[in-house]
């Protein structure tokens, strides 16, 4: 009707009606398909998490059973995606390796793509669309791991389908699977699982609404994974996990807390882990991480820096300044710390948030699909530039 409302950054736009998950951000509530995530992190696991994401319920044992198969038998890379991986220089940033690895496996699948196949292809054929969402969701955590292992400049190791999903992840990324009959430690692989779990949907997040928004030009789901898992790398995104650490290592020690928290009242520094364009309360999911944080400090050492992010975080929610912007802290807080006490590298944290992302990508774009077929996103803008003026000659220009 020609009425358009001027909304940068999209603080009040929503753009789709979707039924995979409710946030209540003044209350701190989060629930998937109706299942709170206080319940999923505790009883579920992540391959389940991800089929009540993608298809609407819990499935039923021999769904899930099938499920858990197929994903974990198409965990498998091939060999010149491996080759791939393996040229990357061994200090490139893991989510440079996992967005260049998802943007070139789209070349692997010509079927999975709707400029070579027809517009409808997903429309028409459910089994393909199924098909590539078991591919993308079993191949990233062997890219992810691989990404790890070209850090390391160890030798790749391949995927095991017996394992739990995150189980399999740290037992290609542990140096000790290059031994026989290794598992990774029981405690940590559940730890890890649960973090997955908190981290597989989140609504239209800016990752989120990129798989929406690419996938309606209808380009190929790998090519809208790695569009993003770039967005998912930005520090005010996935990439806040790392800046966490970052950040409190700057800082170092309790005594430079009120220095740091003033530069942050000044402008001059973010405080990094802190604040959400929805959660005006706690984040339901930093209160889950703070207990498995208990389990893994148990497992692997209490990571020292936790003093300087419990002194940081108590003085900030004493802090007017920080009280009435509504800012409290968000998955990201405390995630780092567990990372660190686990022994990943800094640069890798981020992975670890885009690979069960990934769950909720592939739910958004089905649902888009499903629901609304081939309608592409294009907001609109409000042009403040030039009025209409003539071309200047290169001689003529000042
Ligand atoms: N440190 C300092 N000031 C902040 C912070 C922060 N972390 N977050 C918000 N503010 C200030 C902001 O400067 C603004 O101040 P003013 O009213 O004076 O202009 C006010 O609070 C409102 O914030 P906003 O930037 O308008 O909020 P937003 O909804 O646009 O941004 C955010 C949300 C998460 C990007 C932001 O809070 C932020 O930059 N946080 C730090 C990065 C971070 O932790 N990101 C992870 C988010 S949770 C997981 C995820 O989705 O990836």
């Amino acid at each position: 009707n020609g009425i358009r409302i001027f909304d940068p950054a999209y603080l009040n736009t929503a753009a789709i009606s979707s039924k995979i998950t409710f946030i209540d951000g003044d209350k701190g509530f989060l629930m998937h398909r109706g299942y709170p995530i206080e319940q999923l992190a505790e009883k579920s696991d992540f391959l389940e998490t991800a089929y009540l994401l993608i298809y609407g319920d819990l499935p039923a044992k021999q769904q899930y059973d099938l499920w858990k198969y197929e994903v974990m038998h198409h965990t498998f890379l091939a060999d010149d995606l491996t080759k791939l991986i393996g040229s990357m220089r061994y200090d490139s940033h893991p989510m440079s390796v996992f967005i260049s690895a998802f943007a070139a496996m789209g070349a692997f699948a010509p079927e999975a793509n709707p400029a070579l196949q027809g517009r409808n292809l997903y429309i028409n054929n459910k089994d393909i669309m199924n098909k590539n969402i078991i591919r993308i969701l079993g191949k990233a955590a062997t890219v992810a791991a691989f990404s790890m292992r070209v850090r390391m400049n160890r030798p790749f190791i391949s995927p095991r389908a017996d394992l739990g999903y995150a189980e399999n992840m740290l037992y290609m990324m542990d140096s000790m699977s290059e031994g026989e009959n290794y598992k990774p430690d029981a405690r940590l692989a559940r730890a890890l699982e649960i973090l997955f779990i908190l981290h597989a949907d989140h609504e239209m997040n800016c990752s989120t609404s990129t798989m929406t928004h690419v996938g309606s030009s209808l380009v190929d789901p790998y090519s809208a994974v790695a569009a993003s898992a770039a967005a998912l790398y930005g520090p005010l995104h996935g990439g806040a996990n790392e800046a966490v650490i970052r950040m409190i290592e700057k800082i170092g020690s309790v005594e430079n807390v009120p220095k740091f928290l003033a530069d942050v009242k000044e402008k001059k520094e973010l405080l990094f882990g802190f604040g959400h364009r929805v959660y005006k309360n706690t984040d339901p999911r930093s209160k889950i991480i703070k207990e498995v944080s208990e389990t893994v400090f148990e497992a692997c050492g209490r990571e020292p820096l936790i003093e300087v992010a419990i002194a940081l975080k108590d003085a900030a929610l004493a802090d007017p300044w920080f009280v009435e912007k509504k800012l409290y802290p968000n998955v990201d807080y405390w995630s780092g710390l567990i990372y660190k006490a686990m022994g990943f590298p800094l640069d890798f944290y981020p992975i670890l948030f885009a690979v069960p992302r990934v769950a909720g990508w592939l739910a958004h774009w089905k649902q888009a699909l499903d629901t609304s077929g081939a309608k592409i996103w294009r907001p609109r803008q409000v042009y403040v530039g030039e009025k209409l003026r003539d071309y200047i000659p290169m001689e003529q220009r000042a």
